[in-house]
């Protein structure tokens, strides 16, 4: 089953989408999402409309502060809920290919109607792609999966020993015009400063573990400084911890009409974090998204912040 709007006939645009595409910044419908009806608590004019903020990363090009994080979103049931992303306005999907979803992220873009150009598609090599040799060929099985000609940003998924020769194939690709814009994940502050010390391009992005519990400070003002945006994975935990119902969220999110769930979100974006918050429901994809009309106190923003632990959710976790 397709999108309500793919059904209907295949709008070459599908409703709603209200926010400005990375091609024409500042365009865009007059917003009638689901972020005006829940309320736009202490927002200036700019984000009473709702609009998707875009993080310019250092290579001038554009990136959407919130996208689809696509793990665990496979099969046709996952490019239906790629399609109710796009059709409510998401323009980023952050696939990977340990996932091994990159050819539904491929086919979600080609059944969208959008122009390729209009959507923001982040990929990441895995292990079997640890050499230099390996990381190319990597990107190109990736490019074949996704049924593109280029990919928007493309990250060492985790520091794996190879990661080196990883990050070289990935600035060759670069020079070749296959992948746009090239990252990190899951790198500490350790590697980060072996890697900058040595890359001909520095990393535009490093995707971590980033929500209340693991804010990470000292690691995310460092890439900061170095002018690298930070991408919150996991920004509710994968749902382990109970953030979106966490009692002091809920609290904070009724002063403005908003829920757990876009509190948390809210939070990571306004310290300039972006998100890739994944839900394979439609309501709460909308809900998601709608966290660009209002905006925390800093009283509220310090509540958040004392919330931090300093300990991983993930056993795994390489930081
Ligand atoms: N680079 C890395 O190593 C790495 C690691 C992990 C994740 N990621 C990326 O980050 C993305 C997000 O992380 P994640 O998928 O682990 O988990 P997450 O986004 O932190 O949380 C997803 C969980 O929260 C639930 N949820 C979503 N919206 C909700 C809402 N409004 N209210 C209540 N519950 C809600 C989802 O349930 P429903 O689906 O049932 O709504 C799901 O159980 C991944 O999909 C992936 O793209 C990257």
């Amino acid at each position: 089953m397709r999108a309500a709007w793919q059904r209907k006939g295949g709008l070459s645009s599908p409703p709603g989408t209200d926010w400005p595409d990375q091609s024409s910044p500042g365009q865009g419908r007059p917003d009638q999402t689901r972020s005006d009806q829940i309320g736009a608590g202490q927002a200036g004019p700019e984000q009473r409309r709702g609009r998707m903020q875009q993080a310019t990363l250092n290579n001038g090009q554009t990136m959407p502060m919130l996208g689809l994080g696509t793990y665990t979103l496979s099969g046709s049931s996952g490019v239906d809920v790629m399609l109710d992303a796009l059709e409510l306005g998401y323009r980023l999907l952050d696939t990977a290919k340990m996932y091994g979803n990159e050819h539904e992220v491929g086919q979600a873009v080609l059944e969208s109607g959008l122009a390729r150009r209009e959507i923001f598609i982040t990929s990441k090599l895995n292990r079997p792609c640890a050499s230099y040799q390996k990381a190319r060929q990597g990107i190109a099985t990736s490019l074949e999966a996704l049924q593109t000609d280029y990919i928007d940003l493309m990250l060492v998924h985790e520091p794996y020993e190879a990661w080196e020769e990883m990050y070289q194939a990935l600035e060759d690709a670069v020079a070749e015009g296959t992948v746009r814009s090239i990252g990190i994940s899951s790198f500490g502050l350790e590697r980060c400063k072996r890697l900058y010390a040595q890359c001909r391009i520095t990393p535009a992005l490093n995707q971590l573990e980033n929500h209340i519990y693991f804010q990470q400070d000292s690691l995310v003002g460092w890439l900061k400084e170095q002018g690298t945006c930070v991408q919150a994975w996991s920004p509710f935990g994968e749902g382990r911890a109970g953030i979106c119902s966490h009692p002091v969220l809920t609290a904070t999110g009724r002063k403005y009409g908003k829920t757990a769930a876009q509190v948390a979100l809210r939070f990571l974006v306004q310290r300039g974090i972006a998100v890739v918050p994944k839900s394979s429901h439609r309501q709460r994809l909308a809900e998601n998204m709608a966290i660009f009309d209002f905006q925390l106190t800093e009283e509220d923003m310090q509540v958040l912040q004392d919330m931090d632990t300093g300990k991983s959710l993930f056993s795994w976790s390489w930081i």
